[in-house]
């Protein structure tokens, strides 16, 4: 690909959901992306913009290579570990991979002198929400992950903060609360295997390709009694990403980023969305409460505004949703490719 004089941004884990977008996005603001990703559950079919090299983000060497080869200036750093459930039974992995590669990576980062990273952070290390089951959550919220995976995010900001302050590295950390929809040209999107993430679950119920939906729980304090949380559009997300990137900041710091639209909205709405999508109620039960689950999770987005500039432009839930279902009717990749994925990783566990 003709790369001209486009600045070069290293995004690790760029074959996978948020990644792919974000290349996209980072493609069409005139940087050049190069993405660094090892395929365990990113797609090769879906890096369309900018170089690919496959490789492990364990491998410090590769990184390095990477960075000269390309003339890397920025790091956006999507790979590793996402299924919170997965994380209870194997923490040694989340660690490894999660923990161990971003160690890695800023290991390859000092060596080149790249001083700039933007790291996918997460809402789980809040854990169980924030000051009150209905309230907003700020940045300073109390740290309490409720999960391994949320143990391992924490534990990279961390480590990503000591190395701002001991380096001068300019870092940002967003914390995505929901990521969900597709790309509105319908050509990427979410294929996760398993998929746990619930519009996509929903869609797959009410078009009658994927299990019944349970809502599990609608006994909380909440209006409607099912959990709250803050769905934010993937392209949103991309632009975040970018504007990360850009923003004007001091060598040496270090700033956490709520990425949210500060408005929840419940399990049972969205299902109702999809129904409304679909023309047709999607079929589903009530269960238990899963252990774990805090009753809400809503963004405080005033950071993102005043730090980055960035709102959530294409948040609406019927937006969302019917940008999911166009992919989710018509996926350019990830049905084959998935079973294989599958099959692969239990072998190797
Ligand atoms: N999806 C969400 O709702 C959500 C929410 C909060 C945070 N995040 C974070 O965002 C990031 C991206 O999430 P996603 O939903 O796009 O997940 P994803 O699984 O689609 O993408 C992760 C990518 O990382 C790659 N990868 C994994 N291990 C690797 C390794 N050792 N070396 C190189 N590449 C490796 C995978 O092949 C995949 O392409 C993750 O760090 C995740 O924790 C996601």
């Amino acid at each position: 690909m003709d790369r001209g004089t486009k600045p070069a941004v290293l995004v690790t884990g760029g074959a996978g959901y948020i990644g792919t977008h974000t290349a996209k996005a980072l493609s069409e603001q005139g940087f050049f992306p190069v993405i660094f990703d090892d395929l365990s559950s990113g797609f090769r079919e879906a890096v369309r913009w900018g170089e690919f090299v496959h490789g492990d983000i364990r491998d410090t060497r590769a990184l390095v290579e990477t960075i000269d080869a390309y003339g890397v200036k920025a790091v956006i750093h999507f790979a590793g570990l996402i299924e919170v459930g997965r994380s209870v039974v194997r923490p040694d992995l989340f660690w490894d991979i999660n923990v161990g590669g971003t160690i890695s990576l800023l290991a390859a980062m000092r060596e080149r002198g790249v001083h700039r990273l933007v790291f996918s952070s997460s809402a789980a290390v809040y854990g169980q929400g924030g000051r009150g089951p209905l309230e907003t959550i700020p940045e300073d919220a109390p740290k309490a992950p409720a999960s391994p995976y949320g143990d391992t995010k924490l534990a990279c900001e961390w480590m990503i903060a000591a190395e701002c302050r001991a380096h001068g590295l300019t870092a940002v950390a967003l914390r995505y609360f929901n990521a969900c929809g597709a790309d509105a040209s319908g050509e990427i999107g979410e294929a996760h295997d398993p998929e746990t993430h619930l519009i996509p679950l929903a869609i797959a119920a009410g078009l009658g390709h994927g299990q019944p939906l349970t809502v599990f729980g609608t006994d909380y304090e909440t209006p409607d009694g099912a959990c709250l949380r803050d769905y934010i559009h993937v392209s949103d997300l991309a632009d975040a990403h970018v504007k990360a990137l850009q923003a004007d900041l001091a060598a040496g710091v270090f700033e956490p980023v709520n990425v949210g639209t500060g408005r929840g909205h419940s399990v049972l709405e969205v299902v109702e969305a999809v129904g409304r999508a679909l023309g047709r109620p999607v079929p589903h039960s009530v269960g238990a409460r899963r252990a774990g689950d805090p009753p809400s999770l809503v963004a405080d987005p005033a950071r993102a505004r005043s730090l980055l500039a960035w709102t959530a432009q294409r948040s609406g839930l019927d937006q969302i949703v019917a940008d999911a279902l166009r992919w989710e009717r018509q996926p350019a990749y990830g049905t084959g490719a998935r079973a294989v994925a599958r099959g692969a990783r239990a072998a190797a566990e």
